[in-house]
């Protein structure tokens, strides 16, 4: 087995409303490794995007630590900080109307990270990289000129993961990154992301629902219940002989729906 890229120990998120602390992740312990696509499942409000906030620092834990390649990443993200690790944790969001920013066209969106980058790339290599980018996902250059509404819901999260990906980084977080999304166009984006996967030698983080396609895309399942990591496992394992009670009513649900909508 690979080195871990995103080792995460002991992380715990509590939000503070007016009448209650919900406890959002309880003690979370998990590796991710290098090159592995790790797909974390659980029912809703279980804390998996709230875990995937934290790792791409969008999200301040209220104790624990997360390291990357060994090294300890920032409890509060400072400016400089998100330029730094948009080279090493990125996330691709569930709704990509809401993601993107309306007023800009496809052009400014994945010139932005280039911008606020380090190596501050000229104008011809901006373009390049957009062109690149694009070409990456499916588009064309002709796209670069529109604006969010000009495009259609599978085109419009194209862009959200070439925005994601335009500065390379280590681990993208793709938080049910189709659900959104028409079917006719669901299993296109989930195979773009695996030939970029491939093609990048990218980690996946992969948070989603459909267990059916975390059967098809992932290497090993980490299982979310109530803030904490029940079971983890290599993907054929968990589904084939799942250890924790949680992770068989997870699957016998999913089972039953299956059978429901036959
Ligand atoms: N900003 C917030 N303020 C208060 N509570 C929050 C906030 N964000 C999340 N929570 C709470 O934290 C818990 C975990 O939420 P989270 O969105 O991480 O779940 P999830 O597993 O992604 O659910 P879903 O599958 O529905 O997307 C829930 O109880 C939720 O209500
Ligand atoms: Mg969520």
């Amino acid at each position: 087995m690979t080195k871990p890229l995103v080792c995460i120990k002991n992380l715990c998120k509590s939000f503070s409303t007016k009448k209650q602390k919900p406890v959002a992740l309880d003690n979370v312990n998990l590796d991710i490794h290098e090159g592995e696509i790790l797909a974390l499942v659980g029912e809703s409000g279980s804390g998996k995007t709230t875990l995937g906030r934290i790792l791409a620092g969008l999200e301040q834990a209220t104790s624990g630590k997360v390291l990357f390649q060994g090294e300890v990443q920032p409890l509060h993200y400072t400016t400089n900080d998100f330029r730094k690790n948009a080279e090493r944790i990125q996330m691709v969001f569930q709704d990509p109307m809401s993601s993107l920013n309306p007023r800009w066209t496809v052009q400014e969106t994945l010139s932005e990270p280039l911008l606020l980058s380090p190596e501050k790339p000229d104008n011809t290599e901006i373009n390049r990289l957009v062109k690149h980018w694009l070409q990456q996902v499916g588009l064309t250059e002709h796209h670069a000129q529109r604006y969010p509404f000009e495009l259609s819901g599978g085109q419009r999260q194209r862009v959200g993961i070439a925005r994601a990906l335009i500065r390379e980084p280590k681990l993208l977080i793709c938080d049910e990154p189709i659900s959104a999304l028409d079917v006719s166009v669901q299993a296109q984006i989930i195979n773009l992301l695996l030939d970029i996967q491939k093609k990048y030698s990218l980690t996946l983080l992969f948070i989603a629902h459909d267990l059916s396609m975390v059967e098809y895309v992932s290497d090993r399942v980490a299982v979310l219940y109530h803030g904490k990591i029940v079971e983890t496992g290599e993907t054929r394992r968990v589904f084939d002989h799942p250890w924790h009670i949680y992770t068989k009513s997870l699957l016998h649900a999913n089972h039953s729906l299956r059978k429901f909508l036959e």
